[in-house]
């Protein structure tokens, strides 16, 4: 890079202090003296004045450079452009009623400029520093450090920080230490892939980061640390969504003796804390449903409750009217406030179904002269309007594979929120700024693998079952249920936990049940399997994601806009351009070669 000069002469800072930040003036500061700094957002030439609006983190100020009062400062600010760092000194003027500006609120004042130093000045940014600008998330992303400036990241940021403060303040008060945990570790169990980093002083051994502390949190519990959090990044090596970061924060916590109510009682203060943050009130306790229940009314195991559940209407209709395949469940999903819908429409929902295996009756109409009193049965079960959307659904046949009736809802499920979210931007069905928090409870415990033609944890292999379950383990594994449960907020998963395993031979029950000789057991886990056998207390927690977390509490529907830094879908940073190759004397080093 070749060295640039200046283009405006520079100042030092020296010993300059501020008085006051962009955002702290008021009426009743008129007449005093203030020092500010900042960047200068926006400038107005009119001639023999020029106003700049100075902003930095806490809000912005408008600046008056006079040319006929002060020649050689006004001549300064003449070279000013945005975002150009400087130094302003003044007094603190009153605006006249016509020129107060109620958007801003600083706006009732200004401050009349009679010293400026030019700190540091600027190429012409990207992108303009507004928010309604339309700007492209790849110029986003690799301009990060300007996009950061715009005051919807600058919002997104500092409320991320206030909510991180605030969870550690709710956890300390409920006795919760904050203990650090490895990031170069051994592969944890959360089941994605690894990230991993080869270790130089042995060479062809690695290093995993971890997908959750998951291992060491329990380790901290057999140690006799109580209650343990840690605000804490981790690593998952899979396929990126809008809520998916390769690296992203976990709100993670463990405690010692504790049943499902306590981790619950834990939890709903500290979400009625963070929402505090943005003004925000809730009732607690939150609504709990069981795994079966919510895939019986949602069709999903995070269910969105602003949209309002199905219901299996079987019984309203009786086998005779042949609608869904015997023994399969005929669903009625219910849409409030559609209105009259389209012949298109319908077919567009009636064809998601069917990719989906559904059989999808659609014409309301055609239902209730077909079935009357049926039909009006089910629109009295669903309490429905005239002009809400009902959709009868059922299958041909029973779909193939584990748990079919559960298949059957969960197709129904997806159409539900499919149509939701289709009709939302009508009715404003999914309101961002409604927040309907629920516990799911009592999950499977195990979730059979096609490919693998195993059962597989459904959370993790060191989540207890149920204790009426304990003999099914071996027996019947479709059936267990563990005590394991997530927290979820407007269809999203939020956080998921568990009470653990704390006996090895429940422990080992459950390794067998899933496959895994002890062998494998002991080699990826066997620390772990140790410990337990050193005076393992009951114990179980939760992990909250925090970026998910912010990013509906803010009202964004990416997490990339509530996390500095993000990695766009390809797990690219377009800033640093990571991740790159690295020099060949490096891979020597490391003992590792790469092979096309
Ligand atoms: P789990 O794997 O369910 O549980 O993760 C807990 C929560 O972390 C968030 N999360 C993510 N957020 C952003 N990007 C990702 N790639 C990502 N993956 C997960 C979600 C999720 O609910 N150790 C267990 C917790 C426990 O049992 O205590 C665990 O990690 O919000």
């Amino acid at each position: 890079m070749q060295p640039t000069t200046p283009s405006v002469p520079l100042d030092f800072l020296g010993e300059l202090r501020r008085t006051h930040s962009c955002g702290d003036l008021r009426a009743h500061d008129s007449g005093h003296r203030a020092l500010l700094m900042g960047w200068v957002h926006r400038r107005r030439d009119l001639g023999g004045v020029i106003f700049i609006h100075l902003r930095d983190r806490e809000g912005v100020t408008q600046c008056v450079f006079h040319e006929d009062a002060l020649p050689e400062v006004h001549a300064k600010a003449e070279m000013l452009r945005p975002e150009y760092v400087v130094a302003v000194e003044g007094q603190v003027e009153r605006r006249s009623p016509e020129t107060v500006n109620p958007n801003l609120p600083t706006g009732e004042i200004e401050l009349v400029v009679d010293k400026v130093w030019i700190l540091n000045e600027s190429r012409t940014p990207p992108f303009p520093m507004e928010d309604h600008v339309d700007v492209s998330e790849e110029a986003r992303l690799k301009y990060r450090y300007v996009d950061l400036r715009r005051p919807r990241m600058q919002r997104n940021i500092i409320l991320r920080s206030k909510i991180s403060f605030a969870v550690r303040e709710a956890l300390y008060q409920q006795g919760f230490l904050e203990i650090e945990t490895p990031f170069l570790t051994r592969s944890t169990p959360e089941g994605a892939r690894d990230y991993l980093v080869p270790c130089r002083v042995q060479p062809g051994t690695f290093y995993a980061l971890p997908q959750s502390p998951q291992i060491f949190k329990q380790l901290l519990m057999i140690s006799g640390y109580e209650k343990y959090f840690q605000i804490v990044r981790c690593f998952r090596d899979e396929d990126l969504r809008a809520d998916r970061q390769p690296e992203f924060t976990q709100i993670d916590l463990e405690m010692a003796f504790p049943q499902q109510d306590r981790i619950f009682e834990t939890i709903e203060p500290l979400i009625q804390s963070v929402l505090k943050v943005i003004g925000r009130t809730i009732d607690t306790p939150f609504l709990r449903l069981t795994y079966d229940q919510a895939i019986r009314m949602y069709g999903i195991d995070k269910p969105d409750l602003r949209l309002p559940p199905f219901h299996v209407v079987n019984d309203l209709f009786g086998p005779e009217a042949n609608l869904t395949a015997a023994g399969m469940p005929l669903v009625a999903v219910h849409i409030p406030k559609t209105g009259q819908l389209s012949r298109k429409e319908r077919d567009e929902l009636k064809a998601y179904g069917q990719e989906r295996g559904l059989r999808v009756y659609d014409d309301a109409k055609r239902l209730e002269r077909d079935f009357p009193e049926p039909m009006a049965a089910v629109r009295k079960r669903l309490d429905a309007a005239e002009d809400d959307l009902i959709l009868l659904c059922g299958v041909g046949e029973p779909p193939q594979g584990q748990r079919p009736e559960e298949q059957v809802f969960k197709a129904c499920g997806q159409l539900r929120l499919f149509a939701g979210q289709k009709y939302n931007d009508r009715h404003k069905l999914l309101d961002p700024t409604v927040f309907r928090f629920l516990w799911v409870v009592d999950f499977p415990m195990f979730e059979w693998d096609e490919e693998e033609n195993r059962w597989m944890a459904a959370h993790h292999p060191f989540t207890s079952v149920l204790d009426e379950h304990i003999d099914k383990l071996t027996d019947d594994p479709a059936g267990c249920r563990a005590k394991s449960y997530d927290l979820v907020l407007n269809g999203v998963e939020l956080g998921s936990g568990s009470i653990r395993i704390h006996r090895r031979d429940v422990q080992s029950k459950v390794f067998s049940a899933l496959g895994f000789s002890d062998d494998e057991a002991r080699r990826r886990f066997g620390f772990l399997l140790d410990a337990l056998e050193y005076g393992a207390p009951p114990h179980g927690g939760i992990a909250l994601g925090l970026d998910r977390l912010v990013m509906i509490l803010v009202g964004e529907t990416s997490i990339r806009d509530v996390i500095p830094f993000p990695k766009t879908a390809k797990g690219t940073d377009m800033m640093s351009d990571a991740p790159s190759p690295i020099p060949d004397r490096q891979m020597r080093e490391l003992g590792i070669a790469f092979r096309k």
